[in-house]
């Protein structure tokens, strides 16, 4: 098949990328590079089959261009992180919303499938464990930017299901924290990565807030594979959680990853307002009920936190410098 990448350069999408290759597929990776790595995409196994296209998706005329030509687009170019979110909220809402609209209004004119890349963000603070994807989404104030990359992403959603409506092909992947080799460790404060680069220098790892909050960490393999599996038709019109349904709150996560690396790290709790500005707020858990996934999809996430992150530490080892 002939596959478009938005945001193909980036984490999750050079994986993603470099999987659609190995099935044999032609890509074209569409990314403005404004986070994403050329050198990401670099491999002797890119040189067939691929074409990297360094432009935006709010460029209508150049996603109009790429949509003649492909069969599936996976839409990722975001920008996103916690960090980003309270500190650049407009660019968040801005290209969030713009990028995703261009992408699916093009789609729709070419009749081209759409695989959506959402985030467990959008569930917000809702303690109702585990989240359907039909649980309510339960978000602070307007007041508090925090909440705005989860409303930026709900609203494509939103305008996803409305095209399915119109008969456009698409179907929203709902990640889990994405976990792996080419994560960024400085740009938006991910935090295994800066766990890890933390660790690896033997210097503080800092837990925001009292570490008791809870996520369920999914290793790069099993976010990619979940999101290759929505390409199936059985999956148009809906939305999918992926990831790992196994929780481990922050606390113990800075533990398992010093102990992993064999840091002489101490681990120190700093507080929200001086991570993220006053009145931050964050949700104790999350954790994704994988039914619908497992049924539809056969998605199951297979790689334990333990080798996942042997196989991130050992990237970072690599590359930290
Ligand atoms: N990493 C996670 O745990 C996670 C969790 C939930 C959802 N997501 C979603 O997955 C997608 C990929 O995230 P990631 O972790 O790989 O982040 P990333 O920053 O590594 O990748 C995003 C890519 O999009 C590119 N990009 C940004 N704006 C663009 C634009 N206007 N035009 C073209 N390209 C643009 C960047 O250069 C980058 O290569 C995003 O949509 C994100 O919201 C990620």
């Amino acid at each position: 098949m002939k596959i478009v990448v938005t945001g193909g350069a980036g984490f999750i999408g050079s994986h993603l990328v470099e999987r659609l290759l190995q099935a044999g597929h032609q890509v074209g990776t569409l990314d403005n590079l404004s986070t994403g790595r050329i050198v990401f995409l670099t491999n002797d196994q890119y040189k067939h089959n691929h074409t990297l296209v360094q432009g935006s998706v709010t460029d209508r005329a150049l996603l109009e261009k790429l949509m003649d030509q492909c069969d599936v687009v996976f839409h990722l170019a975001a920008m996103l992180g916690v960090k980003n979110t309270v500190e650049n909220p407009l660019q968040i809402i801005e290209s969030n919303i713009d990028g995703t609209r261009n992408v699916l209004e093009m789609a729709y004119k070419k009749h081209v499938k759409v695989i959506f890349s959402s985030t467990s963000e959008i569930y917000g603070k809702n303690q109702t464990l585990p989240f359907q994807e039909s649980s309510d989404r339960v978000l602070g104030p307007t007041s508090i930017h925090r909440w705005c990359y989860a409303t930026a992403k709900a609203l494509d959603e939103h305008l996803c299901f409305a095209y399915a409506d119109k008969g456009l092909p698409v179907t929203i992947v709902r990640y889990f924290n994405a976990y792996g080799p080419r994560q960024s460790s400085s740009q938006y404060g991910q935090v295994v990565p800066r766990f890890i680069t933390a660790a690896l220098k033997n210097e503080p790892i800092e837990v925001y807030g009292e570490g008791t909050q809870s996520r369920c960490f999914t290793f790069i393999d099993d976010t990619v594979s979940g999101t290759v599996s929505a390409m199936e038709p059985k999956a148009n019109g809906l939305a999918f959680n992926i990831g790992s349904d196994t929780p481990i709150t922050i606390y113990d996560l800075a533990h398992l990853i010093a102990r992993s690396v064999g840091s002489s790290s101490p681990i120190v709790k700093v507080p929200y307002d001086k991570a993220y500005g006053p009145g931050y707020e964050d949700m104790p858990a999350r954790m994704p009920d994988l039914s619908r996934s497992k049924s539809i999809l056969g998605y199951a996430p297979t790689v334990s936190l333990q080798d996942g992150l042997q196989r991130t530490i050992a990237w970072y080892r690599d590359h930290l410098n």
